[in-house]
């Protein structure tokens, strides 16, 4: 094939290939994107729960929607499920320590201990003195391998303060130095092997 691809340098079976995405490497590669940190709350009748998540993005503007990928085997996964609904707190810089309570496997009584908190329309709890908040109706939800996948209308609306956000980068937070200045942690050497060079066709 004149100027094309190799037709098995890409296949996954190729044994010979060593550009396989396996996890670790995937996670790796991953951890260049940077991302925000938020906490995802969800309430069904009795139970609350709060989870860290950067699996967050926004999908649509009009509507107003974001998307959301939990763990199947996180506790607060099956309160969106029930409920159908879920809060989003955005955390700011100076909120490492709540991303690091609600990254935790503790029971949610705890992780809501001491925890400024009000409600969303809904009974959600959402954080206080964060960035911004949101209530969010879910309209679709796909599970995909060991995570839900939450496609969720933002049905309510809180602007925080406008605050330096806590960023996640690299399996680090970044830290604030001064006003409006992050500083993001040393980039770490990602030992990712040589991609074999596409033959071109003869
Ligand atoms: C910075 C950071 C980001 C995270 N993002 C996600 C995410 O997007 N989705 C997810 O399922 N878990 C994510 N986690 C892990 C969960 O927060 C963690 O599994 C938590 O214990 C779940 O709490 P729960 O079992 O009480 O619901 C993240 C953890 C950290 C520290």
């Amino acid at each position: 094939m004149e100027g094309g691809l190799s037709p098995a340098s890409s296949t996954r079976d190729d044994p010979g290939d060593r550009a396989l995405p396996e996890p670790d490497r995937f996670r790796a590669v991953m951890g260049r994107f940077a991302t925000g940190v938020s906490v995802v709350t969800a309430r069904w009748e009795d139970a609350e729960g709060g989870m860290t998540v950067n699996a967050l993005l926004s999908v649509s503007l009009d509507p107003p929607s974001v998307l959301v990928s939990l763990g199947a085997a996180a506790d607060t996964t099956p309160l969106v499920e029930r409920s159908g609904r879920f809060g989003v707190s955005l955390l700011a810089a100076d909120q490492m320590e709540l991303s690091e309570r609600f990254a935790s496997r503790i029971p949610s009584s705890e992780k809501f201990r001491g925890v400024a908190c009000h409600r969303s329309p809904s009974g959600i709890p959402l954080l206080d003195d964060t960035l911004g908040t949101m209530e969010c109706e879910v309209v679709e939800a796909h599970p995909f391998a060991t995570h839900l996948v939450f496609l969720g209308r933002v049905t309510h609306l809180e602007e925080g303060s406008d605050e330096d956000p806590l960023v996640f980068w690299g399996s680090h937070y970044a830290t604030r130095t001064g006003p409006r200045t992050l500083r993001l942690p040393d980039p770490r050497p990602i030992p990712l092997r040589e991609t074999p060079r596409r033959e071109q066709g003869t």
